[in-house]
């Protein structure tokens, strides 16, 4: 993706989130010196493989893990102070070193416990089923402009003032939600006076430090979190999260201005999977769900949910390609393939008898269509081994090329392992 041209590049998501965005940053970081996460929260779960160890990074950018990388969580953010810490503290256990170059945005707005509550009381999250994490009331707060930012912390006294009102509010709205829990105002003070001395040294201008990067040559990965149809303006709403997941979002929630953005890589699975409620229109019912959730270990890394599985849907790759602006596409997981006999793939979308073309905007609409499917040969060999295209069975590349041309963008990256030496640079 790098190039002498190309400084800046956005790594999304393409499903519904997922797809292995977490590897492939990892992979790429090597080869850049910013990377900065610019939306969601604790809700992420970025699962890297290094050697022998597996670490799954919630908040801190996947970036982390190479020692000359600066890491920086974007204003877009929504941070969970208390988690980021252990995940910190997590990290410098098992011998990494942030010292000095991971930062936070000052204007992230920051996820308190009385968010999380209102998020798990709250029958609505529970229809959409939300990882519970607190991300959507953050996000409410954020944009009713009562919202809590990481600034706010250097003083303690009006963010005690702040916490009061807060506070008090959730309340009233978990009366009104009829739970019987409420937000304890004292365990507030105490969680934001013990974890500010911590988090107040790491508060910066993130837009500045990747603009003053990009000026004086630097590379920088801006990784999204969960997939595009899971984008708030985008996705398959009201089943998606609070944030845009989309690449237009790197630009605002990184504070850098569009025109500095490069290049933007989709992740796709090569085949498809969602976690939580909303419509999956190629979601396999018929035992073969069952078997890709297993082959592919398909639970979710922040919440252990068994995530639901089906075939690749050309037409929400083709809408994210567009909605995104794909440069590239990187498919994840083909060998959670190599032993199916035949491969369906979804190709376009029928409703009452005509074939759609592009995403529905409704999801009522979404959950009445029918995929058309064509049967694609299976390989039926290990695609483990394989670092160059060519080593693939010419089944497993054919697979390859068709997703490429329903898609309609390039694929880049192929994976087919959880190592980072199992992904083939096409
Ligand atoms: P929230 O982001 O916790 O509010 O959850 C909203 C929806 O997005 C739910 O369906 C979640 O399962 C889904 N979601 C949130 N984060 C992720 C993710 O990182 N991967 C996959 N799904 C996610």
């Amino acid at each position: 993706m790098f190039d002498p041209k190309t400084y800046c590049v956005v790594v999304v998501g393409a499903q519904w989130g997922d797809e292995g965005k977490g590897k492939l940053v990892d992979v790429l970081a090597e080869k850049v010196d910013l990377v900065v996460r610019y939306q969601g929260g604790a809700n992420a779960g970025h699962t890297v493989v290094t050697g022998e160890s597996q670490f799954i990074l919630q908040q801190i950018p996947s970036g982390i893990l190479h020692p000359r990388v600066t890491c920086l969580v974007g204003n877009g953010v929504v941070l969970d102070p208390e988690t980021f810490f252990t995940e910190l503290d997590g990290l410098v256990a098992r011998g990494i070193d942030p010292k000095g170059r991971l930062f936070v945005s000052e204007r992230a707005h920051l996820v308190m416990p009385y968010h999380k509550l209102l998020d798990r009381a709250s029958e609505k999250s529970q229809n959409i089923g939300t990882t519970g994490r607190g991300i959507g009331p953050t996000y409410e707060d954020k944009y009713g402009r009562r919202g809590i930012r990481v600034g706010d912390l250097r003083h303690l006294e009006t963010a005690r003032g702040l916490l009061r009102e807060r506070v008090e509010r959730a309340n009233q709205l978990l009366g009104l939600m009829g739970v019987a829990e409420r937000a304890d105002l004292g365990a507030h003070f105490e969680l934001v006076a013990r974890l500010a001395p911590r988090l107040v040294p790491l508060a910066v201008d993130t837009g500045l430090v990747v603009h003053r990067g990009l000026r004086e040559g630097r590379r920088v990965l801006l990784e999204g979190a969960q997939g595009a149809l899971l984008d708030v303006d985008h996705g398959t709403y009201p089943f998606v999260t609070s944030s845009n997941t989309t690449a237009g979002g790197a630009a605002v929630g990184a504070g850098i201005g569009p025109t500095a953005i490069d290049g933007v890589l989709g992740v796709v699975k090569a085949y498809t999977t969602r976690v939580g409620n909303g419509p999956l229109p190629t979601e396999a019912t018929d035992g073969m769900g069952e078997e890709l959730r297993r082959l592919g270990g398909e639970f979710g890394a922040v919440t252990g949910r068994p995530r639901r599985c089906g075939w690749f849907d050309a037409t929400v790759v083709r809408y994210s390609v567009r909605v995104n602006g794909l440069t590239g596409l990187a498919v994840t997981k083909l060998d959670v393939l190599d032993s199916f006999p035949e491969i369906p793939v979804g190709t376009d979308y029928v409703l009452d008898g005509h074939a759609c073309g592009e995403m529905p905007a409704d999801v009522r609409v979404l959950e009445r269509v029918k995929p058309h499917y064509e049967v694609l040969p299976g390989w039926r060999k290990p695609t483990t081994g394989a670092r160059r295209l060519a080593d693939l069975p010419p089944q497993a590349r054919a697979y390859l090329d068709r997703l490429e041309d329903l898609s309609g963008a390039p694929i880049r990256y192929v994976s087919v392992g959880t190592r980072r030496d199992q992904i083939i640079e096409v």
